[in-house]
C-alpha cells in the first residue's frame, strides 16, 4: 500500500451508484422477452491514493469525473461499494456511526455553494455554536462564545455580526461563515470540494488566501477539489487527475505541470494557454467524455486518445510509480512509447 505515515489513505475506493429506479422502469423487452435491467453509475472506480498530514491535494478533472463522489465517500457520507479508507492508520470505512464520531470532528467539508450549505433559519452565531456544542459535551456557554468570536475574527467576519442570517451576507462572506463552521471543532483534515467556484473572481482568491493561512496556523491537511488548474497550480503540494472515476495520474505538483506524463493530464493543461501551452503542443481531445453507466474496456480514456493501442482497449492499465515520484496509469509510458 501506499506510504504509512499519510493522514488519509484510501485502497480501492469504488462507488457506484444504483440508478434502476421501481421495478417497471427496469423491465426491458429483448428479443421477444422481458427481462430485467439494472442501471449503475460508476462514479468512482478503484481509487488508491494517499494525503500527508499538512499537504494539500489537488484533485482535478472534468465535471462528472467523480471528484465530489469521492470526496463524500472519504468523509463516510456515501457507504463505498469496495475499498478502504484509514485515517491515521486507522480503518474508517466500516465503523459504526457511534465509533465514527470523533472522525467526524477530525475531518470536516466545504462545500462549493455556501448559500446552499448554510440553514437559512440559523443565525450565524448559532450556526457556529452548533457543532461546538455537538462535539464537545462538557464544554461551557462561555467557552463556546469565545471560541466562536475567535473563529470569526479569524476567518474575517466581525463577530458582531453574529446575530444575522446568511441572507444578510455577500457570497464570500457566507463561504468564511462556512469555513468558519468548518474551523470551530478544530479540525485536522478538511475537504474543500470547489470552495471558490460559486464565488466572483475578485473575491476567490481572498477566500484562498484565508485557506492557506487557516492551513498554516493550524498544521490543517487539505483534499482541495477544484476544476480549475491554476488553483490547484497555487496552492496544491500534490495533484490527482480524474478521468471517468480513475485516478489517471498523481504526481507532486511542480512534476505535473513541468513534465505531465499522461496524454488526458496533457490535453487539460494544453486547454490552458497560461499554463500549459508552452510546455506542450494545444492537444484537442477527439470525442465527447463517455457515460459513466457503460465504462469503455481497458483504459477508460482509449476512445479519446491518440496513442491508443490494441493493449489499451483490451487492459486496464496499472498506476505505476516514475523515478520522478509522478504516479500515471498509462501503457504507453509503461511500455516506454511515450
Ligand atoms: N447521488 C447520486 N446518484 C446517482 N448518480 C450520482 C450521484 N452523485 C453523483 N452521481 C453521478 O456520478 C458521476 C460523478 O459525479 P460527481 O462525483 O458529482 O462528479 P464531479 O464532482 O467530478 O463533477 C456523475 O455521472 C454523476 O451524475
Ligand atoms: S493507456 Fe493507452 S489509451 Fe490509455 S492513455 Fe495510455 S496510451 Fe492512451
Ligand atoms: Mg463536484
Amino acid at each position: 500500500m501506499q506510504n504509512r505515515n499519510g493522514l488519509l489513505k484510501i485502497k480501492n475506493l469504488v462507488k457506484h451508484f444504483d440508478i434502476s429506479g421501481g421495478l417497471l422502469d427496469q423491465l426491458a423487452i429483448e428479443k421477444g422477452r422481458i427481462v430485467r435491467r439494472r442501471t449503475t453509475v460508476k462514479a468512482v472506480n478503484d481509487v488508491s491514493l494517499s494525503i500527508m498530514p499538512r499537504e494539500t491535494l489537488g484533485v482535478v478533472g472534468e465535471s462528472g469525473c467523480g471528484k465530489s463522489t469521492l470526496a463524500r465517500a472519504v468523509l463516510g457520507l456515501y457507504p463505498p461499494n469496495s475499498g478502504e479508507i484509514y485515517y491515521q492508520n486507522k480503518r474508517i470505512d466500516n465503523l459504526t456511526p457511534h465509533k465514527m464520531l470523533p472522525y467526524r470532528k477530525k475531518m470536516q467539508m466545504i462545500f462549493q455553494d455556501p448559500y446552499a450549505s448554510l440553514n437559512p433559519r440559523m443565525t450565524v452565531k448559532k450556526t457556529l455554536e452548533e457543532p461546538v456544542f455537538f462535539h464537545n459535551k462538557s464544554i461551557t456557554a462561555t467557552q463556546v462564545k469565545e471560541k466562536v468570536a475567535e473563529v470569526m475574527q479569524q476567518v474575517g467576519v466581525d463577530p458582531q455580526w453574529a446575530d444575522r442570517y446568511p441572507h444578510e451576507f455577500s457570497g464570500g462572506q457566507r463561504q468564511r461563515i462556512s469555513i468558519a463552521r468548518a474551523l470551530t471543532v478544530d479540525p485536522e483534515f478538511i475537504v474543500a470540494d470547489e470552495p471558490v467556484s460559486a464565488l466572483d473572481v475578485s473575491i476567490q482568491a481572498q477566500i484562498l488566501n484565508l485557506l492557506m493561512e487557516a492551513q498554516e496556523k493550524r498544521g490543517l491537511t487539505y483534499m482541495l477539489i477544484t476544476h480549475d488548474l491554476s488553483i490547484v497550480q497555487h496552492i496544491s503540494t500534490s495533484v490527482a487527475v480524474m478521468y471517468l472515476g480513475k485516478i489517471c495520474e498523481l504526481a507532486p505538483t511542480k512534476e505535473l505541470f513541468e513534465s505531465p506524463r499522461h496524454p488526458y493530464t496533457q490535453a487539460l493543461l494544453s486547454a490552458v494557454p497560461e499554463i500549459g501551452r508552452k510546455k506542450t503542443e494545444h492537444v484537442k481531445l477527439k470525442g465527447e467524455v463517455p457515460t459513466p453507466i457503460n465504462l469503455p474496456s481497458g483504459c477508460v480514456f482509449h476512445g479519446r486518445c491518440l496513442y491508443v493501442n490494441d493493449r489499451c482497449i483490451d487492459e486496464p492499465p496499472r498506476l505505476i510509480r516514475l523515478d520522478s515520484g509522478t504516479q500515471v496509469a498509462c501503457h504507453g509510458v509503461e511500455d516506454g512509447r511515450l
